[in-house]
C-alpha cells in the first residue's frame, strides 16, 4: 500500500492534520495504536484559542463548537480567599472558548468518517523506517497480520509516549525538561459550575481550577503529590479538600456529586528539537509537553498542524519545500513562548517550595499583574494566545 502522508496518532493532532491535508487533496492514512473508543475516553484539555477554532472550521468541523462551545471573556484568580477578575476582552478584544477536547476528537472522527479518510485503529508495533532517506515506510500489525505503508512524509502526532520521536536518532534531537514535584488530580462531575468563568485558585493548602465543560457539567482540578493514587480519594475526600481552597462566595455556590471521571496528571515542561528529522516531522505532544495551568497543550497541537499543513500542501501544490524547510523553527518560535506562559502560570500558581521567598515573590507576582495594565495585557495576550 502507498500514500503520500502517514499520521502516527490520532489525537486532536493527528486528526486535525488528516482533515486539513484531505480537504487539500493531500491522501494520508492515520495509524493509532488505541481503539477510537479508548482515545474519546480521554479527559483533557477544556479552554480553546480563536485561532485553534478557526482551524477546526477551515477542517469544516467547527458546526458543534459554536452551537455548544461556552466564550469567555476573562478569567479569575483567587488569591488567598480574595477573587480578582482579568478580562480578556477588555485588554485584548479577544476571547477564548470552553469546549472539551473529547468533543473536539468526536467532531474531528466524524469529520474523517464522513469523507471516507483511512484511519487504523488497534494499530500495533508501530515502526517507522527509512525516513532519512526519500522513500520512508510505516509497518504496523492489525487483525494479526503485519502491514507496510510507503509514503512521502511520516507525521509523528502520537503524544508524549508515541513511538515517533524516539524513532530519532538521539544525536539528532535535544531535548529540554522540566518535571515538577506535583500532579494534578482532576474530576468530571455532572453539577453546575460554581461560577461563569474559570477560577484559578493560589492557596496556602496548594492550588484548585474551578472549570467546565456545560451549563450542568464541571471539571475541578486540586494539586496534589505525585505519590497519590486514585484509590486514596473518593468524591467526598476530594470535595472536602476543594472547599477551603476556595472563596467564601464560590464555596457557598459549589454544589457537590458523584464524579464521572477521576484521574491524575504528573506536571511537566518538554521540548524536543528540531521537529523535523529527514521526512518525518514531529507535531503536538509528540515534540512538547506544557504543565496545564495555561491551557495551551491542546492549542499548541493545532499551531504545529496549522504550519505543517501548509507546509505539506505547499509542497505537493506549489512545488515548493520552503513551508518544510521552516516548519521547525516557525513551531518552534511559538512551542517556547507558551512554555514560558505554560512554566511562569504554574510557578506562580501552585505550591511547590517550602521556601517563604519563593511566596512572597508569588504575592508581589499576582499583585502586580492586578494592578499593572501592562502586566495584565501580557497575560491576557498569552492566555488567548499568540498570533502566528
Ligand atoms: P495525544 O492527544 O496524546 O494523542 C496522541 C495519540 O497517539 C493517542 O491517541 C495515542 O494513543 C496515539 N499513539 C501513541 N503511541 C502510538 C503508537 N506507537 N502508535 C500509534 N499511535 C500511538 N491540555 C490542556 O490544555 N488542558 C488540560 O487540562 C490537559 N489535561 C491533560 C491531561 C493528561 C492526562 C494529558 C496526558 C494531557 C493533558 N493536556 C491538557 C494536554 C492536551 O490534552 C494535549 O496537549 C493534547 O492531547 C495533545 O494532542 P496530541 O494529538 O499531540 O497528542
Ligand atoms: C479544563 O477545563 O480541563 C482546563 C481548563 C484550564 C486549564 C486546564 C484545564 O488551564
Amino acid at each position: 500500500m502507498r500514500t503520500q502522508v502517514v499520521i502516527i496518532g490520532a489525537g486532536p493532532a493527528g486528526l486535525l492534520l488528516g482533515q486539513l491535508l484531505h480537504k487539500h487533496g493531500v491522501a494520508n492514512v492515520i495509524l493509532e495504536r488505541q481503539t477510537a473508543d479508548h482515545v474519546l475516553g480521554r479527559v483533557r484539555a477544556g479552554v480553546i484559542e480563536r485561532v485553534t477554532m478557526d482551524l477546526l472550521d477551515e477542517a469544516g468541523v467547527g458546526a458543534r463548537m459554536h452551537a455548544d462551545g461556552l466564550v469567555h471573556e476573562g478569567v479569575q484568580i483567587c488569591v488567598d480567599g480574595k477573587r480578582h477578575r482579568l478580562s480578556f476582552k477588555d485588554l485584548t478584544g479577544k476571547t477564548v472558548t470552553v469546549y472539551g477536547q473529547t468533543e473536539i476528537t468526536k467532531d474531528l472522527m466524524d469529520g474523517r468518517a464522513a469523507v471516507g479518510a483511512a484511519t487504523v485503529y488497534s494499530a500495533a508495533d508501530v515502526i517507522l523506517q527509512d525516513f532519512s532517506g526519500d522513500n520512508p515506510r510505516v509497518s504496523y500489525r492489525a487483525g494479526g497480520k503485519t502491514h507496510e505503508i510507503g509514503c512521502d512524509f511520516i507525521a509523528g502526532c502520537d503524544g508524549f509516549h508515541g513511538i515517533s520521536r524516539k524513532s530519532i536518532p538521539a544525536s539528532a534531537i535535544s531535548t529540554f525538561e522540566r518535571v515538577y514535584p506535583i500532579g494534578w488530580l482532576g474530576v468530571l462531575s455532572d453539577t453546575p459550575p460554581v461560577s461563569e468563568e474559570l477560577i484559578y485558585v493560589r492557596h496556602p493548602r496548594g492550588f484548585a481550577l474551578c472549570s467546565m465543560r456545560t451549563p450542568t457539567r464541571s471539571r475541578y482540578y486540586l494539586q496534589c503529590s505525585l505519590a497519590e493514587e486514585i484509590e486514596s480519594w473518593p468524591d467526598e475526600r476530594f470535595w472536602e479538600e476543594l472547599k477551603p481552597r476556595l472563596d467564601d462566595e464560590a464555596r457557598d455556590r459549589l454544589v457537590t456529586g458523584p464524579s464521572i471521571e477521576k484521574s491524575i496528571a504528573p506536571l511537566r515542561s518538554f521540548v524536543a528539537e528540531p521537529m523535523r528529522f529527514g521526512r518525518l516531522f514531529l507535531a503536538g505532544d509528540a515534540s512538547h509537553i506544557v504543565p496545564p495551568t495555561g491551557a495551551k497543550g491542546l492549542n499548541l497541537a493545532a499551531s504545529d498542524v496549522r504550519y505543517l499543513s501548509r507546509a505539506l500542501i505547499e509542497h505537493y501544490q506549489e512545488r515548493s519545500d520552503a513551508g518544510i524547510d521552516h516548519y521547525s523553527a516557525r513551531a518552534l518560535a511559538r512551542v517556547w513562548k507558551a512554555e514560558r506562559f505554560s512554566w511562569w502560570m504554574t510557578m506562580t500558581l501552585h505550591r511547590i517550595s517550602d521556601n517563604p521567598f519563593d511566596h512572597r515573590l508569588q504575592l508581589a507576582e499576582l499583585d502586580y499583574l492586578f494592578g499593572s495594565k501592562a502586566a495584565a495585557t501580557a497575560f491576557a495576550e498569552n492566555y488567548v494566545g499568540l498570533p502566528y
